[in-house]
């Protein structure tokens, strides 16, 4: 009955059209979709599951503007084997999809009656695929290994013997990778994330009915953006992880949530990438410190690219950062004429990508700033 007198009422109110009517009949049966918190678990799923359909969207776009060519212009596509490569960008994507799909399922189990959001963000669900090479693969070691040894090499100080007794907090810990070496060095250590799309990618490697083995994926991550690619084989190259088989277990924890809004007492705080990310520098220094026992450590290494279209309220520059780390009470390794215990904690600048592609022809670098700095006792 609804069917047939609905299409009546809305002609009369001039609402015919089929998008605008189609939407209007869902949002009288179902009600509006609701628009979650961008982070949330609700936007993050349907984000990895309406990942099919966008990227795909994307393909027939391009094969859309393909066919605008002239009849001498496509026989020359066509020596060139673009629509072959059309057809190639199709079936990656597709491949893709069976991890989008899986991080979604797990996300539906582990969330039952998990709500529609009202859009999906393909561009944050293929960061977040990078992040998986960057973070999770064999290809991703040489990136890795720029970020991650100075803030390891400072933990290795630390005797083993006493590794299990420290709390370590690793807050933005995105795909996890430095937490989890954290914890292979004996601390007991726990990541903190904020961001669904990370902590829902995340749980998708921890969980063994989802992640079995090393090895066992294989993403197609660049296979989207034809630009600065050298070849086809470089664009549509497969890349497996994980290269190790992560865990959740005593040393190691997740701890999902806003950062600002974590408790606890820790030793050491390493941050990665991270108090950039911040709307409030200044409150995210201030519970940095808040978090750390007296004599406890905060290593830090990043960029300091603030939040655009102010939303940042300060956006500062390094020499301000360091200024506020003192004033917020840190006493930083090498500053304020206080000489550096060792080289592995002298403040320095690290040069690194983050979530490069290791294969194309352009590069964004970072001279990411490192520092190790204290709590005074
Ligand atoms: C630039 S990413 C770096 C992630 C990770 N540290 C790495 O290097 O791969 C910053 C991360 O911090 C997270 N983040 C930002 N603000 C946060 C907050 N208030 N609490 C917890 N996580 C936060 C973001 O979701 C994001 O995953």
């Amino acid at each position: 009955m609804l069917a047939i007198i609905l299409p009546v009422i809305l002609l009369m109110f001039g609402l015919w059209g089929p998008p605008q009517l189609w939407k209007t009949i869902r949002e009288v049966i179902q009600g509006p979709k609701k628009h979650h918190d961008y982070f949330s678990v609700e936007h993050a799923a349907y984000s990895y599951a309406q990942y099919r359909t966008l990227a795909l969207a994307e393909v027939t776009a391009m094969r859309n503007s393909y066919v605008k060519l002239s009849r001498a212009h496509k026989r020359i596509g066509y020596d060139l084997g673009y629509p072959a490569k059309l057809r190639t960008l199709e079936e990656l994507t597709a491949l893709n999809a069976h991890v989008t799909d899986a991080i979604a399922d797990l996300a539906h189990s582990e969330h039952p009656g998990l709500a529609e959001a009202a859009s999906g963000d393909l561009g944050r669900v293929r960061e977040t695929l990078k992040h998986f090479v960057r973070d999770w693969s064999t290809e991703g070691a040489a990136e890795r290994a720029a970020i991650l040894t100075p803030v390891l090499d400072v933990l290795r100080r630390v005797p083993p013997a006493r590794r299990a007794e420290m709390r370590v907090l690793v807050p933005g810990a995105g795909l996890g990778r430095l937490a989890w070496e954290i914890s292979e060095l004996g601390f007991d250590t726990t990541a903190n994330e904020l961001s669904a799309f990370m902590t829902r990618a995340l749980r998708f490697l921890l969980a063994p009915h989802t992640t079995a083995r090393a090895e066992q994926h294989t993403l197609h991550p660049y296979a989207y953006w034809f630009s600065h690619q050298r070849s086809s084989a470089a664009l549509f190259r497969g890349v497996r992880f994980p290269d190790v088989l992560p865990r959740l277990g005593p040393r190691l924890r997740l701890a999902e949530g806003d950062f600002l809004a974590h408790r606890g007492a820790y030793d050491v705080l390493a941050t990665l990438f991270f108090v950039d990310t911040a709307i409030n520098a200044i409150a995210t220094l201030e519970h940095i410190y808040a978090l750390l026992r007296p004599g406890g450590t905060w290593i830090n290494l990043g960029p300091l690219l603030w939040p655009g279209g102010a939303q940042a309220r300060v956006e500062l520059s390094l020499d301000e950062v360091l200024r506020l780390a003192e004033m917020v009470g840190f006493e930083i390794e090498g500053e304020g004429g206080r000489p550096v215990e060792a080289e592995a904690l002298r403040r320095r600048s690290v040069r690194c990508e983050y979530t490069g592609d290791s294969q194309a022809m352009m590069k964004y670098m970072y001279d990411a700033e490192f520092w190790v700095a204290r709590k005074p006792v």
